[in-house]
């Protein structure tokens, strides 16, 4: 039998396949940051997955990085997202939620006019994705340690929503250039005080983040996604080896439910530098397909196999997969497009034209 379909413990979770649902951004939020319910729908038709992650949710609005994206700060937000883990617990899944803080991947717009905070004032290069389009990001505004302290109290606030909201856990977003990575990374921290400089003190604000949701939600619910060199939102490091071995050295004991790592053709093999440092289920993810995610597993070098667009688009995957069926491709039109075309649409098999 393939070994994605056998059951797999993921923290205090335990997935009975290990098909995961990638955290995937939708842009179908209202502009208060609450999911309508075509976002219950949309969770609900992917509930075949061993674990579902969420987009990106901000656990504070000065988090927020995109248009229409959702948040975990408000009663509205939190009773919105209790439908959706109640649709996907009533199909038998299990979802994580990912906590997303973008930090200077924003723009003024987004942020009722506050200019987004980041470790260190360092432009970064590319254009946000505002109410009124593409506009270059902004120099964002250093934030200070009183500020770091809050931030973090937000993570705890947001985690102990998360739960409220029915959520069976939460992943840290420290992947792909927003504020964690921003922290973690030279190039965007050049801070003078103990959240800068040596590796010790820019890997300081991820692994408070950490402790402080884990004290939340128990740290058998808390997972981590990382993209070491994916080069994505102007984030750049020195020694990026040096940097992920030692944040994920200073994982271990913590007693995390997974460290999810996403990688895009880096020239290092960072699954066999990480993997064998870390404790609990690890989790890969990018560019995978049925064929890699199954040698991945059987040779070894993964507990669980993550897939985005190809979950997407198929909202029964794991079937598609055991049956060897055509996928159907995701539209790149409408992944941010608001509503429910491209969202909640795609087929299932048994509906497929032709099936
Ligand atoms: C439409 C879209 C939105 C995404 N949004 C997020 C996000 O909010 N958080 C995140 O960690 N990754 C995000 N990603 C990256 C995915 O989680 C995943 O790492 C990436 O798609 C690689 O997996 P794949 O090749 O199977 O699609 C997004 C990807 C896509 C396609």
């Amino acid at each position: 039998m393939s070994p994605l379909f056998t059951p797999v413990r993921i923290g205090r979770a335990l997935a009975p396949n290990r098909l995961v649902m990638a955290p995937m951004t939708r842009s179908r939020a209202d502009d208060h940051g609450v999911p309508g319910d075509i976002t219950a729908t949309y969770y609900a038709q992917r509930a075949g997955a061993g674990l579902i992650i969420t987009e990106g949710v901000f656990p504070s609005a000065m988090g927020k990085g995109y248009v229409r994206t959702p948040g975990i700060e408000t009663d509205a937000q939190v009773a919105a997202w209790k439908q959706v883990t109640e649709a996907v617990h009533a199909r038998g899944g299990r979802i994580f939620m990912q906590l997303m803080h973008c930090g200077r991947i924003s723009h003024p717009s987004l942020l009722d006019g506050a200019t987004p905070v980041a470790p260190s004032a360092i432009q970064p290069a590319g254009q946000a994705w505002t109410p009124v389009g593409q506009v270059d990001y902004v120099t964002p505004r250093a934030l200070s340690l009183d500020e770091i302290a809050g931030i973090i109290d937000e993570y705890r606030q947001a985690t102990r929503r998360a739960i409220t909201a029915g959520f069976d856990g939460v992943e840290l977003h420290g992947a792909s250039g927003y504020l964690p990575e921003q922290f973690l990374s030279s190039g965007s921290n050049q801070r003078q005080d103990h959240y800068g400089g040596s590796v010790e003190n820019r890997a300081r604000f991820v692994l408070e983040l950490l402790k402080a949701m884990a004290a939340e939600a128990g740290a058998d619910r808390v997972g981590i996604k990382i993209s070491p060199e994916m080069n994505f939102n102007s984030i750049t490091d020195a020694a990026p080896q040096e940097t992920y071995t030692y944040l994920v050295e200073q994982l271990r004991g913590m007693g995390l439910a997974y460290l999810h790592v996403a990688l895009f053709g880096t020239p290092v093999d960072y699954h066999a530098l990480l993997r064998p440092r870390f404790e609990g289920a690890y989790l890969i993810g990018g560019g995978l397909t049925q064929e890699s995610a199954e040698a991945a597993l059987a040779a070894g070098k993964a507990d669980a196999t993550v897939f985005g667009s190809a979950f997407l688009a198929n909202p029964d995957l794991p079937e598609r997969f055991r049956l060897g069926a055509a996928l159907n491709a995701p539209d790149k039109n409408s992944f941010y497009s608001p509503g429910p075309e491209g969202y909640i649409d795609y087929p299932a098999l048994a509906a497929a034209p032709g099936a």
